[in-house]
């Protein structure tokens, strides 16, 4: 080939790469502001979209999208942004589970959530009476599982990270070194939770000032940047070793705490196999346990499979009824074996099995309520302040991530020095397994507390394929409404038809087994609720139900919802 020929093809040649690499790029990223921003609920998006709890986590989420990030190097941004700006929920002291799914068509699960410490024991929360006693589980330095965020970030930047790592933690050590101007929600959490932050803290934290927060206040958090800026430069090793870990057991001496150096150092993200199942021709890819909620949701989805849900209608009676028969069962069968795999034996495969799930339904009769005392024992017990986030990028890579740190500002335990919120996970163990807690409910063996077991969780990040493509991502925070929450949406998404608008903020109801109640958010239907109590139900109100971030693809384009009942927001391009 002459000189000439060969430059015309390699124009040709750079033209086209340009424009394959560019032409569905943004021309400029655009830089988060941290001062000003919306909250976006709604919008729809040609190429990638992030749906959070926090209008400046989804901002970072979309702008490392922007730069040609994936959707897994945009979790990991996201992550660390929401650990600075949803203190409520995001963590670097909590943990959690990653759903990924690569546009090769791989699944998989990254499971980081916290461990009992090395000296905790089964009986570590009853009194000298033999009582549990919950106030220890679920605030304070006792409180506190290792943290195994960090850890899961880095496995994850090691198996799917392209950008280079400093870049997706910058904009969140931006966050809190240069601050950002809190909402109007989070002065109020904050303000809320000012007595129990000066009660369990022997330092005072960026979170307390002597005047109320006020809605667009500035949070700065210096310690907290540092902390990051360790993370930054010794990846894990700046959080589990060092300075971090130096600061976190004298956190722990100063509170009576009992995380050690040792269990730091030892602390490690694990992969795991994901729960694939098929729903009506759907794909459905979910986290397994130390999670309970995948499994759950498959055995729901199951046991709903041979009733034609979608010609009974969205909270029809009829409707209402199987998924309320469904729920009680699959959170009796949760309670009774589900637990840490590492240290349990958990008869995952006859849990799951056809013929097995669809006995559970048997004793089902179409409009009649059954009683949960007839159907099995035990408890399921969750606190609620979870978050969860959903990404897709341009070439359909896709990633489900629910986060917690348990409580809402986790134990209220601020590590001294280091800035960030210690979770209050322990409480995910049963206390005191066979005797019921001072609410009524019920523990069992299968999640009692044992060195090193990770507690059992709800949360359900999940990804949908339809005809092998990118459908839905979705999840939500809400303690033991996680499962039920993710289970409506999947319903009101692949059999009712719904928008994802209407299938994240239509009302939720909620039914764990015990107690024997179908919870109800407040604005749900009030005819809906007569006919299902003529069926023998008894309903409870109760505030919101999970706060669900969805993403739907239709027609080749993006639709994002952050959920109305939080500050949650979407971002895109
Ligand atoms: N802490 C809530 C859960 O893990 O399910």
């Amino acid at each position: 080939m002459n000189l000439q020929n060969h430059m015309k093809r390699s124009t040709l040649f750079f033209t086209i790469s340009l424009f394959l690499v560019w032409g569905c790029r943004p021309q400029q990223p655009v830089a988060v502001d941290a001062y000003n921003y919306p909250i976006v609920k709604h919008d729809t998006f040609q190429h990638a979209a992030v749906s959070s709890a926090h209008p400046l986590a989804s901002e970072v989420g979309r702008y490392i999208l922007e730069q040609g990030g994936t959707a897994m190097d945009a979790a990991i941004a996201v992550q660390y942004a929401l650990a600075v700006v949803y203190p409520n929920a995001g963590n670097i002291g909590g943990g959690g589970f990653m759903v990924v799914h690569t546009k090769e068509g791989q699944s998989y699960t990254i499971d980081f959530r916290e461990k009992a410490p090395g000296s905790a024991h089964r009986d570590m929360y009853l009194d000298s009476l033999g009582n549990a006693d919950l106030s220890k589980s679920q605030n304070g330095h006792l409180a506190s599982g290792v943290p195994g965020s960090v850890a899961g970030m880095e496995l994850a930047y090691n198996k799917f990270g392209t950008m280079d790592f400093k870049k997706l933690i910058q904009p969140a050590i931006d966050l809190a070194e240069k601050g950002f101007t809190i909402t109007e929600r989070e002065a109020k959490g904050l303000n809320r939770m000012k007595t129990d932050f000066v009660k369990y803290n022997t330092q005072t934290p960026a979170f307390v000032k002597e005047q109320p927060w006020q809605d667009k206040d500035t949070l700065i958090q210096s310690d907290l940047a540092e902390t990051l800026k360790r993370i930054q430069q010794h990846g894990s090793k700046g959080f589990y070793e060092g300075e971090t870990a130096r600061l976190i057991v004298e956190e722990m001496k100063r509170g009576g705490g009992i995380i050690s150096e040792q269990d730091l150092k030892d602390y490690v993200a694990q992969e795991r196999k994901p729960i694939v199942f098929d729903y009506k021709g759907y794909e459905i890819i979910t986290m397994g346990l130390p999670s309970s909620g995948g499994l759950v949701i498959q055995q729901m989805m199951e046991m709903i499979k041979p009733y034609p849900i979608e010609q009974y209608g969205f909270q029809s009676k009829e409707a209402i009824n199987l998924m309320v028969e469904v729920e009680r069962r699959a959170y009796a069968d949760r309670t009774e074996y589900m637990g840490d795999p590492d240290f349990v034996d958990v008869p995952v495969a006859k849990l799951v099995d056809t013929m097995y799930v669809r006995s559970r339904m048997a004793d089902f009769t179409p409009l009649q309520a059954s009683r949960s005392e007839h159907i099995k024992a035990g408890l399921v017990k969750e606190k609620e302040e979870t978050t969860h986030f959903s990404i897709i990028d341009k070439d359909g890579n896709m990633v489900s991530l629910t986060t917690t740190i348990n409580g809402a500002y986790g134990s209220r335990v601020v590590v001294g020095g280091a800035g960030f919120i210690l979770n209050n996970e322990m409480d995910d163990f049963s206390a005191k397994p066979g005797v019921p807690n001072k609410f009524g409910l019920l523990g069992t063996e299968a999640n009692s507390i044992a060195p090193g077991k990770r507690m059992l969780s709800a949360m359900s990040p999940t990804i949908v394929k339809k005809d092998g493509k990118p459908y839905a991502v979705v999840g939500t925070p809400g303690g033991s409404t996680i499962i039920t929450s993710v289970f409506q949406t999947l319903v009101n998404l692949l059999d009712f038809d719904m928008s994802a608008y209407d299938a994240v903020n239509k009302p939720k109801f909620h039914h764990q087994w015990m107690p024997d109640l179908i919870y109800i958010e407040k604005d749900f239907d009030p005819q809906a609720r007569k006919e299902v109590e003529a069926l023998g139900y008894v309903f409870k109100e109760r505030e919101n139900i999970g706060r669900t971030e969805v993403l739907l693809v239709r027609d080749g384009k993006i639709e994002a919802v952050g959920d109305n009942r939080g500050d949650d927001s979407v971002a895109g391009w």
